[in-house]
C-alpha cells in the first residue's frame, strides 16, 4: 500500500466541493492521506473554476507558487482538475510546465489511473470528453456516461462518518447556453441521474449520520429522469428523498427561473423536511439584458415566481445572482436591476462583474464594452442596496426562536483555540465559545454553545443582527429536547 500525501484545493461552486470530496475518497482507498501543506505533498491537485477570469487567475497563481518547491519534491505529481482543465488544457501545459495531468470534471473517475501512469514516467496526460462532444453537437450524449455515473456510485462516506451536511448530485451539465456562461462547455450536456440511485445515496449518507442533504444541479429544478416511459420530475424526486429516514433537512441549488413549476412550491410547502429557501438566479432586472443573455424568461415572469413562492411557502427566503456590466448594459438597464432588488426583498444576493468567456456567444459576438470601473461601481451600488434590506430584515427577527443546524465553532472561536493550542495549553470549552449554524431559511446564526451541540438541531432565540449574520442564544429547553430526540 502506498503511503503518500495529497493536497487538494477546491475553487468555485458546490459541484466542485462535491467532486473534491469524491476524489479524496477514491485516493484514500488507494493509500493517500490528505494534507494541508501544499509544498510537502506527494500529489497536488487543484480543482478549478472557469466561470470568471478571476477564478482562473487564482488557479494559475497557486500552480505558479508550486515552482519554488520543485527541487525538494522532484517526484511530486501535479494535476489540474475541474472546469479549467476542460476548457484550456494546452494553455495550462504551456504556462505551467510542471503540471503532469489535466482532467475534466466528467472524467474524474479516470484520475487514480492517470496518477499511476504519471508515477510510471508518463507526462502531460489529458482526460476530456465533454469538450469534444460539445464541439460535435450540443446535445450529444457521452458514450462513457455509465463510467461517469460510476464516479458518484463509488461514494463511500465511511471516513466522513458524523458529517451532518452533504451534497448530493442529481444532475450533471447544462443545456441552457446562457450567452455569458461557460458551464455548458465545461460540464457538458444536462443529464439527470436515476432517482433510485439518488435515493440510495441519500440513504447511505443518512446511515453515516448526515442530517441535511443539498441536492445539486446547474438547473436543478429542470431535473427529469425517464424510465420505461415514465418521467420523474423534480417535485417527485423531492418526495422520494423526503422518505429517507434520518435526513431532517433537504435543500437544493441552483434553480433556473425559466423552468420553475408550481408543483415544486407545493412540494416545499407540503414536505416538512424541504427547507423554505430558494436560490433563484435572475442575472438582471432588465428584459433587454435578459434577452441578450438568452435567459428565456422576463422580469415579469420572475416577479410572478417570487410572488407565488411567498404565497405558497410561508416564511420562504430567497437569494439570487446578478451580473453587472454585461455587454451593452446601460445605466438605465442597471437601474432596473437595482429596482428589482428593492422590490424582491431577497435574503441576500450574489453579485458578479461580467467576465468575458471567449467560447460563449457573448464572447464571440458581443463587445465587452462596460469599463471595469463602471462594473465595479455598479457591483458596489447593488450590494449596498441589498445590505440595507438584509440588515433591516435581520433586525426584525430579534426575539424569534429559530431552528438551527449547528455546523461548527465560529471562525473567531477556532482562531482563539488555535492560538491557545500554539501556546501549548490544553483545549477546553469556554462559556464564551461561539458556534455557528444555519436556519431552515439559510440564515447564518452565531450563538454561544458547547461542543456537543455541533451536529444537532438547536432552538436559538435571536437577539441581534448584522446584514450577514444573526446572533442569539440557546432557547431554554433546547438541549434537553436535542437529547430526548436522540434516545
Ligand atoms: N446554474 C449555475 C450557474 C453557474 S455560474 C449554478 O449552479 O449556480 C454561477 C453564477 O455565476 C451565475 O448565476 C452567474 O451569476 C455568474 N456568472 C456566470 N458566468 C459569468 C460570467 N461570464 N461573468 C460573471 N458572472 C458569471
Ligand atoms: Fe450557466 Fe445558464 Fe446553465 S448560467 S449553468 S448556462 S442555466
Amino acid at each position: 500500500m502506498n503511503h503518500k500525501t495529497v493536497y487538494l484545493e477546491t475553487m468555485g461552486c458546490q459541484m466542485n466541493v462535491l467532486d473534491s470530496e469524491l476524489v479524496l475518497e477514491q485516493l484514500r482507498t488507494r493509500g493517500y492521506a490528505p494534507t494541508g501543506e501544499m509544498h510537502e505533498a506527494d500529489l497536488v491537485l487543484i480543482n478549478t473554476c472557469s466561470v470568471r477570469a478571476h477564478a482562473e487567475d487564482k488557479a494559475f497563481s497557486r500552480l505558479g507558487s508550486l515552482k519554488k518547491s520543485i527541487r525538494n519534491k522532484p517526484d511530486r505529481v501535479v494535476g489540474v482538475i475541474g472546469c479549467m482543465a476542460e476548457r484550456d488544457p494546452d494553455g495550462i501545459f504551456q504556462k505551467m510546465k510542471h503540471v503532469d495531468l489535466v482532467c475534466g470534471p466528467a472524467e474524474l473517475y479516470k484520475l487514480p489511473a492517470m496518477i499511476e501512469e504519471v508515477r510510471q514516467g508518463h507526462r502531460h496526460l489529458v482526460a476530456l470528453t465533454v469538450n469534444k462532444s460539445r464541439r460535435n453537437s450540443p446535445l450529444e450524449r457521452s458514450t462513457e456516461y455509465d463510467s461517469v455515473e460510476a464516479f458518484d456510485l463509488s461514494r463511500d462516506p465511511g471516513s466522513d462518518a458524523g458529517v451532518v451536511q452533504s451534497y448530493l448530485r442529481v444532475q450533471r451539465g447544462c443545456d441552457k447556453f446562457c450567452t455569458f456562461c461557460v458551464v455548458p462547455f465545461t460540464r457538458g450536456p444536462e443529464r439527470s441521474r436515476p432517482p433510485g440511485q439518488i435515493v440510495g445515496e441519500a440513504r447511505m449518507l443518512a446511515d453515516h449520520g448526515c442530517k441535511e442533504i443539498t441536492l445539486l444541479g446547474q438547473t436543478v429544478n429542470s431535473y427529469v429522469n425517464q424510465n420505461n416511459g415514465r418521467a420523474v420530475h423534480f417535485a417527485d424526486l423531492l418526495a422520494r428523498v423526503h422518505e429517507v429516514e434520518g435526513i431532517e433537512r433537504i435543500r437544493f441549488v441552483t434553480s433556473y427561473p425559466g423552468d420553475f413549476t408550481s408543483d415544486i412550491f407545493q412540494a416545499m410547502r407540503d414536505l416538512p423536511k424541504v427547507c423554505e429557501y430558494l436560490h433563484l438566479p435572475v442575472q438582471s432586472g432588465s428584459n433587454a439584458v435578459l434577452k441578450r443573455m438568452r435567459r428565456q424568461y422576463t422580469v415579469e415572469r420572475f416577479c410572478e415566481l417570487v410572488a407565488e413562492a411567498r404565497e405558497t411557502v410561508p416564511d420562504i427566503t430567497l437569494a439570487t445572482d446578478f451580473i453587472v456590466g454585461f455587454c451593452g448594459e446601460t445605466e438605465q438597464e442597471f437601474e432596473e436591476s437595482c429596482e428589482l432588488t428593492r422590490r424582491c426583498d431577497f435574503k441576500n444576493i450574489f453579485c458578479f462583474k461580467y467576465s468575458e468567456r471567449l467560447e460563449t456567444v457573448a464572447g464571440k459576438r458581443f463587445p465587452d464594452d462596460v469599463p471595469i470601473e463602471v462594473k465595479r461601481r455598479r457591483n458596489n451600488t447593488l450590494l449596498k442596496i441589498q445590505e440595507e434590506i438584509s440588515l433591516r430584515n435581520n433586525q426584525a427577527l430579534a426575539g424569534r426562536i429559530v431552528e438551527v443546524l449547528v455546523e461548527s465553532y465560529s471562525k473567531a472561536a477556532l482562531k482563539a483555540q488555535e492560538a491557545e493550542q500554539s501556546r501549548g495549553s490544553e483545549l477546553s470549552w469556554r462559556r464564551s465559545d461561539q458556534l455557528v449554524g444555519r436556519t431552515r431559511g439559510d440564515q447564518i446564526v452565531v450563538f454561544p454553545g458547547r461542543p456537543e451541540d455541533i451536529g444537532r438541531l438547536a432552538k436559538v432565540r435571536l437577539t441581534e443582527a448584522t446584514a450577514l449574520t444573526l446572533q442569539g442564544c440557546l432557547a431554554r429547553g433546547s438541549r434537553q429536547q436535542a437529547r430526548g430526540k436522540r434516545q
